[in-house]
């Protein structure tokens, strides 16, 4: 059965004594008042990762992410982050493709293809982000947009692969917006991903990938969007800086 998931993506926040402040919050709260058995991810800037992970130790709820790396291995790449380093510092999942990469970064699906299959290759889980911007669904062709993304970037893999991919359905209309898909244009969505998978799959493979929703989830909307049928999480941003707002969003699963 697929995992139930919440990621808290802290973007470009924190100076490292107030990110090890809030990942202490939230690795005590998780450990003391969450009864379900969802999975926490943490994923700060890329240069707290090894602080947060001295912080997680060995918990068997909370792991570390990291926001991006790069699709190649080693060498001549000033700035870039590859993913044998990640591993080394403790992620064991990144983000890929996520909105802000793609809008100010320029990523295309056929970067992330190459980014999502590297990953992969590096054992580390990607967590790929796929979403419409307004006028695309105003225009009614979000599916249309969101299927050509994940056919780009993850439909390649090999049916061992598909199965240890995460995906997140981000509309770019509600990430930061403080507008939220209500929960039936969420699960529509995640829905119409999952039919994808199947078509280009099958029914198992598709029943086993967890698909995350995310845009301006707050403890308020979590327990609708996470109680549909095809909502396994979320990717939860602005929220996710507040250790309070995120455990009680962890805790619209229990
Ligand atoms: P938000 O961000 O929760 O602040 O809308 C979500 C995301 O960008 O992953």
């Amino acid at each position: 059965m697929r995992k139930n998931i919440v990621a808290g993506n802290w973007k470009m926040n924190c100076s490292l004594s107030e990110g090890k402040k809030l990942a202490s919050e939230v690795i005590n709260m998780v450990q003391d008042e969450i009864k379900s058995d969802t999975q926490v991810i943490l994923i700060p800037p890329f240069i707290h990762l090894t602080s947060i992970q001295s912080l997680i130790g060995s918990s068997a709820q909370v792991s570390l992410g990291a926001q991006n790396c790069s699709q190649h291995a080693k060498g001549a790449y000033t700035g870039e982050v590859s993913a044998e380093m990640l591993i080394s510092a403790g992620a064991t999942s990144v983000i890929l493709g996520h909105s802000e990469r793609r809008e100010y970064f320029n990523e295309s699906d056929e970067l992330l293809a190459d980014k999502v299959k590297f990953a992969l290759e590096n054992s580390l889980t990607p967590i790929f982000c796929c979403g419409e911007k307004l006028e695309v669904r105003e225009a009614g062709n979000h599916e249309q947009l969101v299927g050509a993304q994940i056919n780009q970037a993850l439909f390649g893999l090999s049916e061992d692969e598909i199965q240890k991919v995460v995906i997140a359905y981000e509309p770019v209309w509600a990430i930061g917006t403080g507008v939220t898909a209500s929960a039936d244009q969420a699960q529509e969505m995640h829905a119409f991903i999952r039919s994808q998978i199947t078509s280009n799959y099958n029914q198992e493979i598709a029943n086993s990938v967890s698909i995350l929703y995310g845009g301006s989830v707050k403890p308020e909307n979590a327990k609708e969007i996470f109680s549909q049928e095809d909502v396994d999480g979320g990717l939860i941003g602005g929220a996710s800086l507040k250790s309070r707002d995120f455990t009680n969003i962890i805790k619209a699963f229990d």
